[in-house]
């Protein structure tokens, strides 16, 4: 008995099998979950192999989340796969880490910073309006967030989309609360996907949790991420919305 069994779950971002979408999925039907992913462009053609590799063979769907067709298209296109949707994982962020990550703060031109805070932050509004005449009572969406309470090095203009995500989830919270849907956050450490290896200087927080996190930080196992997520699709959060679930080793708690 799992704690997602017969739930019908969208796992949106999922790339390789380092992705932490990849973990939520594999971990969503280790629990009895029917899952499907999504991912956009020429990663697509990767999404599909990867697929393969989950403990079921998983549908991809074609999703940009900046794409008005796509997104209009996506109850139709979940509709041929399963009848309805219990959860949603918005695992998506992208910002140019040529002019946005890295130490260019100051010099971030407002076209990337647009487009970083339409990818990652708006998106969970368009990925939840799409989704919503697929959800109903009882329904729970989940995104990923850097703690964005406070400035990091390297993080930049992602931090700023992260912290417009932040309260796009708590609004969405309040919006979608009446139908019974709920939305949260999981707040991850750093971990070792393609998304952390485009930041320029990533590995400096990489080893600052290792030393700071009392429970100790593994930047290569995104599982324990993946379970904050499944428990947040799950029956077991309730009466939780417009939450953000620290999975960094309890570095946040931390001063020193
Ligand atoms: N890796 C970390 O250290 C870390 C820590 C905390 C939070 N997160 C967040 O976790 C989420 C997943 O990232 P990840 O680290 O697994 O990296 P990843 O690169 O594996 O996943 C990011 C996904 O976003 C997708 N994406 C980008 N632009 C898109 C678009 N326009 N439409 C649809 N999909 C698009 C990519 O194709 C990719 O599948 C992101 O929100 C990221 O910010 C990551």
């Amino acid at each position: 008995m799992g704690i997602l069994d017969g739930k019908r779950i969208l796992v949106a971002g999922v790339t390789m099998d380092k992705s932490i979408g990849f973990a939520a999925a594999r971990f969503a039907q280790e629990q009895g979950a029917e899952v499907l992913i999504s991912n956009f462009g020429r990663a697509l053609g990767i999404t599909r192999r990867i697929a393969k590799r989950l403990p079921k063979e998983a549908p991809v769907l074609e999703l940009d989340v900046t794409d008005e067709d796509h997104l209009a298209g996506l109850e139709a296109a979940v509709r041929e796969h399963v009848d309805g949707l219990d959860g949603v994982v918005h695992s998506i962020a992208y910002g140019n880490p040529e002019t946005l990550l890295g130490g260019k703060f100051l010099e971030g031109p407002w076209d990337d910073v647009a487009q970083a805070v339409q990818v990652s932050a708006y998106s969970l509004r368009s990925l939840a309006v799409a989704c919503r005449p697929l959800m109903g009572e009882g329904s729970s969406i989940v995104g990923l967030t850097f703690d964005a309470t406070v400035a990091w090095p390297a993080y930049d203009w992602m931090g700023v989309a992260k912290a417009a995500l932040e309260n796009t989830s708590r609004y969405l919270a309040r919006d979608l609360g009446p139908d019974g849907i709920r939305c949260n956050l999981v707040s991850a450490g750093p971990l070792k996907t393609l998304a952390a290896k485009a930041i320029p200087g990533f590995e400096d927080l990489e080893s600052m949790w290792s030393t700071r996190a009392p429970l100790g930080w593994d930047e290569t196992d995104a599982d324990p991420t993946a379970r904050a997520i499944c428990a947040l699709l799950s029956d077991l959060f309730p009466a939780t919305t417009g939450e953000i679930v620290h999975v960094d080793g309890g570095f946040h708690a931390m001063g020193a």
